[in-house]
Protein backbone atom coordinates (compact mmCIF):
# COMPACT_ATOMS: atom_id res chain seq x y z
CA UNK A 1 0.00 0.00 0.00
CA UNK A 2 1.80 3.43 -0.91
CA UNK A 3 0.52 5.75 1.68
CA UNK A 4 3.13 8.48 1.08
CA UNK A 5 3.13 11.31 -1.51
CA UNK A 6 6.24 13.49 -1.70
CA UNK A 7 5.79 16.71 -3.97
CA UNK A 8 8.70 18.90 -5.10
CA UNK A 9 8.09 22.55 -4.58
CA UNK A 10 11.18 24.35 -3.96
CA UNK A 11 11.98 25.42 -7.22
CA UNK A 12 12.65 28.98 -8.56
CA UNK A 13 10.28 29.25 -10.95
CA UNK A 14 11.97 31.88 -13.18
CA UNK A 15 10.14 31.12 -16.53
CA UNK A 16 7.32 32.96 -14.44
CA UNK A 17 9.04 36.52 -13.63
CA UNK A 18 8.15 38.92 -12.09
CA UNK A 19 5.09 37.53 -10.54
CA UNK A 20 7.49 34.66 -9.06
CA UNK A 21 9.72 37.20 -7.34
CA UNK A 22 8.05 37.13 -3.90
CA UNK A 23 5.15 34.52 -4.56
CA UNK A 24 5.96 30.71 -5.26
CA UNK A 25 4.54 29.75 -8.73
CA UNK A 26 2.44 26.88 -6.87
CA UNK A 27 0.79 29.60 -5.47
CA UNK A 28 -0.32 31.13 -8.46
CA UNK A 29 -4.50 30.84 -9.23
CA UNK A 30 -5.85 28.91 -11.20
CA UNK A 31 -9.79 29.68 -11.49
CA UNK A 32 -10.25 30.35 -7.74
CA UNK A 33 -7.68 27.68 -6.01
CA UNK A 34 -3.78 27.92 -5.63
CA UNK A 35 -2.19 25.33 -8.60
CA UNK A 36 -0.65 23.05 -5.79
CA UNK A 37 -4.18 22.83 -3.72
CA UNK A 38 -4.94 20.78 -7.12
CA UNK A 39 -1.88 18.94 -6.70
CA UNK A 40 -3.16 17.93 -3.22
CA UNK A 41 -5.96 17.08 -3.76
CA UNK A 42 -4.74 14.57 -6.77
CA UNK A 43 -2.45 12.79 -4.15
CA UNK A 44 -5.52 12.72 -1.81
CA UNK A 45 -8.07 11.33 -4.15
CA UNK A 46 -5.63 8.54 -5.20
CA UNK A 47 -5.37 7.46 -1.30
CA UNK A 48 -2.51 9.33 -0.19
CA UNK A 49 -2.95 10.75 2.68
CA UNK A 50 0.76 11.49 3.91
CA UNK A 51 2.12 14.74 2.14
CA UNK A 52 5.64 15.44 2.54
CA UNK A 53 6.20 19.10 0.85
CA UNK A 54 9.79 20.11 -0.34
CA UNK A 55 10.08 23.31 0.03
CA UNK A 56 12.45 26.28 0.23
CA UNK A 57 12.97 30.03 0.98
CA UNK A 58 10.40 31.89 0.19
CA UNK A 59 7.55 29.33 -0.07
CA UNK A 60 5.97 30.36 3.53
CA UNK A 61 2.81 30.92 1.80
CA UNK A 62 2.62 27.14 0.81
CA UNK A 63 2.43 26.15 4.65
CA UNK A 64 0.20 29.08 5.41
CA UNK A 65 -2.33 27.80 2.79
CA UNK A 66 -2.73 24.08 4.02
CA UNK A 67 -2.73 25.32 7.89
CA UNK A 68 -6.03 26.69 9.45
CA UNK A 69 -7.12 30.44 9.35
CA UNK A 70 -8.50 30.70 12.74
CA UNK A 71 -9.10 34.77 12.40
CA UNK A 72 -10.40 34.32 8.42
CA UNK A 73 -12.70 31.43 10.21
CA UNK A 74 -14.09 33.18 12.81
CA UNK A 75 -14.63 36.34 10.70
CA UNK A 76 -16.47 33.90 8.21
CA UNK A 77 -18.35 31.94 11.04
CA UNK A 78 -19.36 35.66 12.29
CA UNK A 79 -21.20 36.72 8.69
CA UNK A 80 -22.87 33.01 8.46
CA UNK A 81 -20.68 32.60 5.38
CA UNK A 82 -20.73 28.62 5.39
CA UNK A 83 -20.07 28.32 1.87
CA UNK A 84 -17.16 30.69 2.33
CA UNK A 85 -16.15 28.84 5.14
CA UNK A 86 -15.56 25.55 3.80
CA UNK A 87 -13.66 26.91 0.80
CA UNK A 88 -11.40 28.11 3.68
CA UNK A 89 -11.12 24.97 5.87
CA UNK A 90 -10.90 22.40 2.77
CA UNK A 91 -7.14 22.92 1.97
CA UNK A 92 -6.09 21.60 5.76
CA UNK A 93 -8.12 19.08 5.87
CA UNK A 94 -7.13 17.13 3.04
CA UNK A 95 -3.99 15.02 4.10
CA UNK A 96 -1.58 15.23 6.90
CA UNK A 97 0.84 18.03 5.85
CA UNK A 98 5.12 18.00 6.64
CA UNK A 99 7.49 20.51 5.24
CA UNK A 100 11.27 19.86 4.71
CA UNK A 101 13.01 22.68 3.04
CA UNK A 102 15.96 22.20 0.05
CA UNK A 103 17.96 24.74 1.16
CA UNK A 104 19.67 24.85 -2.28
CA UNK A 105 17.69 24.31 -4.90
CA UNK A 106 20.26 21.76 -6.58
CA UNK A 107 17.68 19.82 -8.76
CA UNK A 108 14.90 17.48 -9.02
CA UNK A 109 16.87 14.75 -8.20
CA UNK A 110 18.34 16.63 -5.14
CA UNK A 111 14.91 17.65 -3.87
CA UNK A 112 13.41 13.94 -3.93
CA UNK A 113 16.40 13.41 -1.65
CA UNK A 114 15.08 15.30 0.90
CA UNK A 115 12.48 13.37 1.37
CA UNK A 116 14.47 9.86 2.06
CA UNK A 117 14.49 10.69 6.30
CA UNK A 118 10.39 11.08 5.46
CA UNK A 119 9.83 8.61 3.72
CA UNK A 120 12.02 5.25 4.35
CA UNK A 121 12.17 1.81 3.16
CA UNK A 122 8.72 1.92 0.90
CA UNK A 123 7.63 2.93 -2.43
CA UNK A 124 6.01 6.11 -2.47
CA UNK A 125 4.59 8.80 -5.17
CA UNK A 126 6.19 12.03 -6.25
CA UNK A 127 3.78 14.76 -7.57
CA UNK A 128 5.32 17.85 -8.81
CA UNK A 129 4.02 21.01 -7.70
CA UNK A 130 3.64 22.87 -10.63
CA UNK A 131 2.17 19.51 -13.11
CA UNK A 132 -1.83 20.18 -13.24
CA UNK A 133 -3.58 16.93 -13.98
CA UNK A 134 -6.96 17.57 -14.95
CA UNK A 135 -8.81 15.72 -11.94
CA UNK A 136 -11.36 13.93 -14.48
CA UNK A 137 -8.57 11.87 -15.77
CA UNK A 138 -7.25 10.13 -13.19
CA UNK A 139 -3.62 8.94 -13.39
CA UNK A 140 -2.04 8.46 -10.77
CA UNK A 141 -4.31 5.61 -9.09
CA UNK A 142 -3.64 3.78 -12.50
CA UNK A 143 0.24 3.89 -11.70
CA UNK A 144 -0.56 2.86 -8.44
CA UNK A 145 -2.00 -0.19 -9.59
CA UNK A 146 0.70 -1.03 -11.87
CA UNK A 147 3.51 -0.44 -9.43
CA UNK A 148 2.12 -3.04 -6.95
CA UNK A 149 1.60 -5.43 -10.24
CA UNK A 150 5.07 -4.98 -11.42
CA UNK A 151 7.34 -3.95 -8.52
CA UNK A 152 10.33 -1.84 -8.92
CA UNK A 153 9.23 2.31 -10.04
CA UNK A 154 6.42 3.81 -12.69
CA UNK A 155 6.77 6.93 -14.37
CA UNK A 156 4.33 8.83 -16.29
CA UNK A 157 4.54 9.61 -19.86
CA UNK A 158 2.56 11.62 -22.86
CA UNK A 159 3.31 11.94 -26.28
CA UNK A 160 4.92 15.08 -27.42
CA UNK A 161 5.51 16.64 -30.68
CA UNK A 162 9.21 15.72 -32.28
CA UNK A 163 9.91 19.43 -31.75
CA UNK A 164 9.21 19.56 -27.98
CA UNK A 165 11.00 16.55 -26.88
CA UNK A 166 14.01 18.78 -25.79
CA UNK A 167 11.86 20.37 -23.09
CA UNK A 168 11.53 16.56 -21.49
CA UNK A 169 12.98 13.31 -20.18
CA UNK A 170 12.87 11.11 -22.89
CA UNK A 171 12.15 7.13 -22.59
CA UNK A 172 13.57 4.62 -24.91
CA UNK A 173 10.39 1.98 -23.96
CA UNK A 174 9.36 -1.47 -25.07
CA UNK A 175 5.37 -2.64 -25.25
CA UNK A 176 3.86 -4.59 -22.87
CA UNK A 177 0.46 -6.50 -22.81
CA UNK A 178 -1.12 -3.38 -21.89
CA UNK A 179 -1.97 -0.85 -24.33
CA UNK A 180 -1.63 2.28 -21.82
CA UNK A 181 1.88 0.26 -20.43
CA UNK A 182 5.15 0.17 -21.07
CA UNK A 183 8.81 -0.96 -20.29
CA UNK A 184 11.23 1.79 -19.90
CA UNK A 185 14.66 0.61 -21.16
CA UNK A 186 16.48 3.94 -20.90
CA UNK A 187 15.82 7.79 -20.14
CA UNK A 188 17.52 10.52 -21.14
CA UNK A 189 16.73 14.19 -19.55
CA UNK A 190 16.02 16.99 -22.12
CA UNK A 191 17.44 15.01 -25.61
CA UNK A 192 18.20 16.93 -28.93
CA UNK A 193 15.20 16.27 -31.19
CA UNK A 194 17.86 14.43 -33.33
CA UNK A 195 18.94 11.90 -30.29
CA UNK A 196 15.67 11.08 -28.81
CA UNK A 197 14.91 7.97 -28.45
CA UNK A 198 11.27 8.25 -28.87
CA UNK A 199 8.63 11.10 -28.52
CA UNK A 200 7.61 9.91 -25.16
CA UNK A 201 7.95 12.58 -22.42
CA UNK A 202 8.14 11.83 -18.79
CA UNK A 203 5.78 14.36 -17.05
CA UNK A 204 5.59 15.28 -13.75
CA UNK A 205 4.24 11.96 -11.79
CA UNK A 206 5.91 9.12 -10.33
CA UNK A 207 5.85 5.85 -8.41
CA UNK A 208 9.14 5.12 -7.05
CA UNK A 209 10.75 2.30 -5.48
CA UNK A 210 12.86 3.56 -2.28
CA UNK A 211 16.19 1.93 -3.92
CA UNK A 212 16.12 5.30 -6.00
CA UNK A 213 17.44 7.35 -2.87
CA UNK A 214 20.92 5.16 -2.85
CA UNK A 215 20.76 5.87 -7.22
CA UNK A 216 19.93 9.77 -6.61
CA UNK A 217 23.02 9.55 -3.33
CA UNK A 218 25.41 8.59 -5.69
CA UNK A 219 24.54 10.68 -9.11
CA UNK A 220 26.42 13.46 -10.08
CA UNK A 221 24.95 17.10 -10.77
CA UNK A 222 23.83 16.41 -14.90
CA UNK A 223 22.25 18.48 -17.40
CA UNK A 224 22.30 22.04 -15.87
CA UNK A 225 24.65 21.26 -13.49
CA UNK A 226 21.28 20.39 -11.21
CA UNK A 227 21.12 16.08 -10.00
CA UNK A 228 18.81 15.03 -12.27
CA UNK A 229 16.04 12.30 -10.88
CA UNK A 230 16.23 10.85 -14.63
CA UNK A 231 19.71 10.71 -14.28
CA UNK A 232 19.03 7.80 -11.16
CA UNK A 233 15.90 6.67 -12.86
CA UNK A 234 17.96 6.23 -16.02
CA UNK A 235 20.35 3.63 -13.78
CA UNK A 236 17.46 1.94 -12.35
CA UNK A 237 16.33 1.06 -15.91
CA UNK A 238 19.49 -0.24 -16.80
CA UNK A 239 19.52 -2.68 -14.04
CA UNK A 240 17.11 -4.17 -12.82
CA UNK A 241 19.18 -6.13 -9.53
CA UNK A 242 19.08 -2.45 -7.91
CA UNK A 243 14.88 -1.78 -7.87
CA UNK A 244 13.18 -4.03 -10.04
CA UNK A 245 11.87 -2.76 -13.41
CA UNK A 246 11.09 0.92 -14.61
CA UNK A 247 7.60 0.90 -15.91
CA UNK A 248 5.51 3.51 -17.73
CA UNK A 249 1.86 4.64 -17.72
CA UNK A 250 1.25 6.38 -20.94
CA UNK A 251 -1.37 9.23 -20.37
CA UNK A 252 -3.42 10.89 -22.87
CA UNK A 253 -5.66 12.77 -21.01
CA UNK A 254 -5.44 16.57 -19.79
CA UNK A 255 -2.05 18.06 -17.93
CA UNK A 256 -0.99 21.87 -17.70
CA UNK A 257 2.99 22.65 -16.64
CA UNK A 258 1.38 25.63 -14.59
CA UNK A 259 5.25 26.90 -14.83
CA UNK A 260 4.76 27.56 -18.19
CA UNK A 261 2.91 31.07 -19.09
CA UNK A 262 1.20 29.34 -22.13
CA UNK A 263 -0.16 26.09 -20.70
CA UNK A 264 -1.49 28.03 -16.96
CA UNK A 265 -3.31 30.35 -19.24
CA UNK A 266 -4.93 26.94 -21.20
CA UNK A 267 -5.49 25.70 -17.65
CA UNK A 268 -7.30 28.33 -16.34
CA UNK A 269 -9.80 28.44 -19.65
CA UNK A 270 -9.94 24.35 -19.58
CA UNK A 271 -10.78 23.91 -15.90
CA UNK A 272 -13.01 27.02 -15.79
CA UNK A 273 -15.35 25.94 -18.37
CA UNK A 274 -15.93 23.28 -16.81
CA UNK A 275 -16.70 24.55 -13.31
CA UNK A 276 -20.73 24.91 -12.54
CA UNK A 277 -20.57 28.13 -11.01
CA UNK A 278 -18.20 29.97 -13.49
CA UNK A 279 -18.46 27.77 -16.63
CA UNK A 280 -21.77 28.57 -18.43
CA UNK A 281 -21.30 32.13 -18.11
CA UNK A 282 -17.34 31.64 -19.14
CA UNK A 283 -18.03 29.35 -22.07
CA UNK A 284 -20.45 32.23 -23.22
CA UNK A 285 -17.89 34.61 -23.42
CA UNK A 286 -14.92 33.01 -24.93
CA UNK A 287 -17.40 31.59 -27.42
CA UNK A 288 -17.99 35.43 -28.41
CA UNK A 289 -14.50 35.89 -28.11
CA UNK A 290 -13.19 33.56 -30.59
CA UNK A 291 -15.99 34.33 -33.03
CA UNK A 292 -14.57 37.67 -32.27
CA UNK A 293 -11.08 37.19 -32.95
CA UNK A 294 -12.24 35.00 -35.85
CA UNK A 295 -13.57 37.24 -37.67
CA UNK A 296 -10.95 39.99 -37.29
CA UNK A 297 -8.39 37.23 -38.95
P1 LIG B 1 11.29 23.09 -13.02
O1 LIG B 1 12.12 22.43 -14.04
O2 LIG B 1 9.95 23.57 -13.43
O3 LIG B 1 12.15 24.27 -12.40
O4 LIG B 1 11.15 22.09 -11.79
P2 LIG B 1 11.71 25.52 -11.57
O5 LIG B 1 12.93 26.11 -10.96
O6 LIG B 1 10.63 25.16 -10.62
O7 LIG B 1 11.06 26.52 -12.63
P3 LIG B 1 11.74 27.38 -13.80
O8 LIG B 1 12.17 26.39 -14.85
O9 LIG B 1 12.87 28.16 -13.21
O10 LIG B 1 10.64 28.27 -14.26
C1 LIG B 1 10.30 20.96 -11.85
C2 LIG B 1 9.78 20.65 -10.47
O11 LIG B 1 10.85 20.32 -9.59
C3 LIG B 1 10.86 21.17 -8.47
C4 LIG B 1 10.10 22.41 -8.89
O12 LIG B 1 9.54 23.08 -7.77
C5 LIG B 1 9.05 21.81 -9.82
O13 LIG B 1 7.97 21.27 -9.09
N1 LIG B 1 12.29 21.44 -8.11
C6 LIG B 1 13.18 21.74 -9.08
C7 LIG B 1 12.66 21.38 -6.79
O14 LIG B 1 11.84 21.11 -5.88
N2 LIG B 1 13.97 21.61 -6.48
C8 LIG B 1 14.89 21.90 -7.43
O15 LIG B 1 16.07 22.08 -7.07
C9 LIG B 1 14.48 21.98 -8.76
Amino acid sequence: MIKKAVIPAAGLGTRFLPATKATPKEMLPVVDKPAIQYVVEEAAAAGLSDVLMITGRNKRPLEDHFDRNYELESALTRKGDAERLLKVQESSELATMHYVRQGDPRGLGHAVLCAEPHVGDEPFAVLLGDDLIDPRDPLLARMIEVQGREGGSVVALMEVAPEQVHLYGCAAAERTGDPDVVRITGLVEKPDPADAPSNLAVIGRYVLDPSVFGVLNRTEPGRGGEIQLTDALQELAGDEKLGGPVHGVVFDGRRYDTGDRGDYLRAIVGLACEREDLGPGFRKWLRHFVADEMAGD
